[in-house]
């Protein structure tokens, strides 16, 4: 069903978090805590979303308009409770149809169930419903209270409530649906006689109750949804939980995960079908995997695109392509820009950063690759750096195609190698080379003879080299 008006409560200090960061910015599986609210709420499309801000309220707000930039922001100056923070949304007006209410703090919650939550509000006409769910361990969390007929009577916060009331184990979720008129005319009663001497939005509830009014209770089957972040320790609670129902969701879409205890996949990552992903891997951002591509052990990344078939072995890379079929790692760092081609290799103990890798193109062992363009079916022999900054500035290298630049090759930029050109191992490449010539640049070789034998007599090396002499 239709819901106008979202209040999402986002202005408390989060103390129990001991964080220069506002809590709500504090993110699991690639998401805000705020971020994942947002994420369930857009899900309803509702007319107008409303969040309350006030601690870190710079912060708070740049990301919000980031992430949700048709919302607006009230600003809660003093933390005066839930209460308060609902009535500064509200600024005074009587808002049309339904108002949703929740806080910023419960990243669990998905959209269905608040869209099955809206859908049992306006079936049942309550001026007022709540959800809760049975927990296993409700401490610190408000408690419903029922009737001997198990209607809802109020809610009562942990520290409110008397002995026989904390045996309760259905708990207050935060999230509410109001008849916006009804909110309206009740929010101006609520009063801070409680033991925090806050105004308390839960006592919306008992009041509608009181005026007569039909108020619901909706319970939720999967009392994790509903799990609410005020430490770090539930911060790590809801990280593992999130962890699994993602893990869950691509397992039962066809992926293939060895231990997903140790898989950390983003709520914003995608995965095909068919993909594997070997223990201890974080699949980040907006990283996309295709089809029969290998992934792991170890490995993360982040932003990044991977093609069909490619794997990616024991590797970190940030904001990279990975073509179809190539092959990364073991051992590789792959910076933002990185673009390897189709069927292209980035080998063990290979950095790379802004640079394009052709088609066919391999990097195989222990280089530094950085601002460069590689052409296709071209070999990058082992040790091969390309010398892209002089200190002051960056400079491109271009290579082209079926280029064989041979190990230990300095290439120091701005420089061309052309269209099959070689270099000789160990030079130092500081002009271009044009196509199909070689490139060399190293000292000549000279060997002195018989030095080890005056300069080192003696030794075991000068021993061996008599040895080796007298034999003939
Ligand atoms: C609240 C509920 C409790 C419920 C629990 C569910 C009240 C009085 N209690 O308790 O019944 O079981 O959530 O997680 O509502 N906030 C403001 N301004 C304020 C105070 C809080 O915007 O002045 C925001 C916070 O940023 C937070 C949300 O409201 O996102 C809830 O506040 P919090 O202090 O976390 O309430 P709980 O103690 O968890
Ligand atoms: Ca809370």
């Amino acid at each position: 069903m239709a819901v106008e008006t979202v209040i999402v409560l986002a202005a408390g200090d989060g103390t129990r978090m001991k964080s220069s960061q506002a809590k709500v910015l504090h993110s699991v599986a690639g998401r805000s805590l705020l971020g994942h609210v947002l994420a369930a709420v857009d899900h309803l499309k509702p007319a107008q979303i409303r969040v309350v801000v006030g601690a870190n309220r710079i912060g708070v707000e740049a990301h919000i308009a980031e992430i949700s930039p048709s919302a607006t922001t009230v600003l809660q100056e003093k933390r005066g409770g839930t209460g308060h923070a609902t009535q500064l949304a509200l600024a005074g007006d009587t808002p049309r149809g339904t108002v949703l209410v929740l806080a910023g703090d419960t990243p669990m919650l998905t959209g269905q169930s608040l869209a099955a939550f809206l859908d049992a509000h306006s079936a049942g006409k309550f001026a007022a419903s709540v959800l809760t769910a049975e927990h296993p361990d409700p401490t610190g969390y408000g408690r419903i209270v029922r009737d001997d007929s198990d209607e809802l009577l109020r809610i009562v916060e942990e520290r409110d409530a008397s002995e026989a009331e904390r045996v309760i184990f259905e708990i207050n979720s935060g999230v509410y649906a109001f008849d916006g008129a009804k909110l309206a005319g009740a929010i101006g009663q609520i009063t801070d006689s409680n033991s925090q001497g806050e105004l308390y939005l839960t006592d919306v509830i008992g009041i509608l109750k009181n005026a007569g009014e039909s108020i619901a209770a909706i319970m939720l089957e999967d009392f994790t949804e509903i799990l609410g972040v005020n430490d770090r320790v539930q911060l790590a609670e809801s990280a593992a939980l999130l962890r699994d129902r993602i893990n869950d969701h691509w397992m039962r879409e066809g992926v293939t995960i060895i231990d997903p205890t140790t898989t950390w996949i983003d709520a914003t990552a995608t995965l095909a079908k068919d993909v594997t992903v070997h223990p201890g891997s974080a699949i980040l951002g907006l990283t996309t995997v295709a089809t029969g591509a290998v992934i792991g052990p170890r490995t993360t990344l982040t932003n990044c695109v991977v093609k069909e078939g490619a794997s990616v072995l024991e590797s970190i890379a940030t904001d990279t392509v990975i073509g179809e079929a190539a092959t990364v790692g073991p051992f590789t760092y792959l910076r933002s820009g990185t673009v390897l081609g189709d069927s292209a290799k980035a080998g063990a103990f290979v950095e790379m950063k802004n640079s394009t890798v052709g088609t066919g193109s391999k990097v195989p062992h222990l280089s530094y690759v950085g601002d460069a363009t590689i052409g296709e079916g071209s070999n990058i022999g082992a040790a091969t750096i390309f010398v892209n900054y002089d200190g002051v500035d960056k400079h491109h290298t271009t290579v082209g195609d079926h280029v064989r630049i041979g190990s230990d090759t300095i290439l120091v930029a701005p420089v061309s190698i052309g269209d099959g050109a070689y270099t000789a191992a160990g030079s130092v490449i500081t002009e271009d080379v044009p196509a199909g010539a070689i490139g060399v640049g190293r000292a000549k070789q000279r060997n002195v003879i018989d030095w080890v034998l005056r300069k080192r007599a003696g030794s075991k090396s000068a021993q061996a080299a008599e040895a080796r002499k007298k034999k003939g």
